[in-house]
């Protein structure tokens, strides 16, 4: 790829800020972004070298998380008053090149549009339980029709044998988890501790801070992921477990191409921006979704054949925890406009 010199436009940098906020596996952020020209057209791609190894080795999770960044992307440019044109997964040659956007028509945006844009910042993973405020009917109802719009299906789980089975799937799959060394190893270099090795080397920050895992992750139904190893140290009794769970859903596409992974991952960061500006979070639980089997049963037993792409709590946090993002120049390029003939 030839990369020009000079400083980034200005909508460039905007589009980086705002696609960087997305959610990604462990805080992996594995993308990088090009500006086509100057302003004249935006790409995200998929940074493979930014993948688990273990936990993703098909590089669906990745995608999904570029899905989000697009999404992001989408919203930044229509905060600009622009209408988005995305061509997706534009040069069938490369599969990592998953979107370029450009800049359509003018059109001042609607309030409904600008909502996702100012919660852009506001949006945090939450782990471990929720407050006792409940997530209304109808924003469950609206987060539904968000994923609809994309092409996808929100699955709230209302019936506590489905909630149940799910939980025994992810169970199953966060003690695999836990007893795998390489796993292990793989999570504990999504933590602080590693962090410090990647800022000695200029590559960081990426990964999970302490301050966003610190609640013990058998205390909800739904097991969140040991990013502490906190289970080692201690247990929580069954009695404590569940309380805070919220509510329980699976995010899921009626095809499992690398096309709908993209379409997942807006869908997704499409609820969860809804959400947040309804001061409503998501945690996140796809340890069973890692593990073929465990995804197969899913999709038979809990989303009658659809195919799931994440596993996610909803609710009110008690308070939330930011992650930190790699530096701008570390993820945005140029390189020039093609010739137009
Ligand atoms: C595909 C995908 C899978 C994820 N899986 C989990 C998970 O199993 N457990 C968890 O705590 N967070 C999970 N996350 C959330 C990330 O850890 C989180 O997005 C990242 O640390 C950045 O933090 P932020 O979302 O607060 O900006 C996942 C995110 C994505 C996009």
């Amino acid at each position: 790829m030839t990369v020009t010199e000079g400083k980034p436009g200005r909508a460039a940098l905007h589009l980086a800020r705002a696609a960087s906020l997305a959610p990604s596996p462990h805080n992996s952020q594995p993308w990088f972004f090009v500006e086509e020209g100057h302003d004249r057209a935006f790409e995200v791609h998929a940074d493979a070298g930014r993948r688990m190894p273990l936990t993703d080795p098909g590089g669906r999770e990745m995608v999904i998380a570029c899905g989000a960044a697009l999404l992001n992307v989408r919203t930044a440019v229509r905060h600009l008053g622009f209408r988005p044109l995305v061509d997706v997964l534009p040069e069938a040659a490369d599969q990592r090149f998953l979107a370029r956007v450009s800049f359509g028509a003018h059109a001042a945006p609607t309030d409904d549009e600008e909502s996702p844009a100012r919660a852009l910042s506001l949006r945090h993973t939450h782990r471990g339980p929720f407050g006792p405020e409940p997530v209304t009917e109808a924003l469950l109802a609206e987060l539904r029709d968000r994923a609809r719009a994309e092409g996808a299906v929100l699955q709230v789980l209302d019936v506590p044998e489905k909630v149940g089975l799910l939980a025994r799937l992810v169970d199953t799959a966060e003690r695999a988890d836990r007893t795998d060394l390489w796993r292990a190893v793989e999570l504990a270099h999504r933590t602080d501790l590693w962090r410090a090795v990647e800022l000695a080397h200029r590559v960081g920050p990426t990964g999970v801070p302490v301050g966003a895992c610190r609640a013990h992750p058998d205390l909800t139904l739904l097991a969140g992921r040991d990013y502490l190893g906190l289970s080692r140290r201690y247990t929580v009794s069954k009695r404590r477990r569940g309380v805070g769970t919220g509510i329980v859903a699976v995010l899921c596409t009626p095809y499992d191409q690398p096309a709908d992974w993209l379409l997942a991952g807006q869908a997704l960061q499409r609820v969860l921006l809804h959400a947040a500006g309804h001061g409503v979070m998501a945690a996140f639980h796809t340890q069973p979704l890692e593990r073929p089997e465990l995804r197969e049963e899913v999709r038979r037993k809990v989303t009658a054949g659809r195919y799931p792409q994440m596993v996610l709590r909803l609710g009110r946090p008690p308070h939330v925890c930011p992650t930190p993002r790699r530096p701008l120049d570390r993820v945005l390029t140029r390189r020039p406009a093609p010739l137009v003939r």
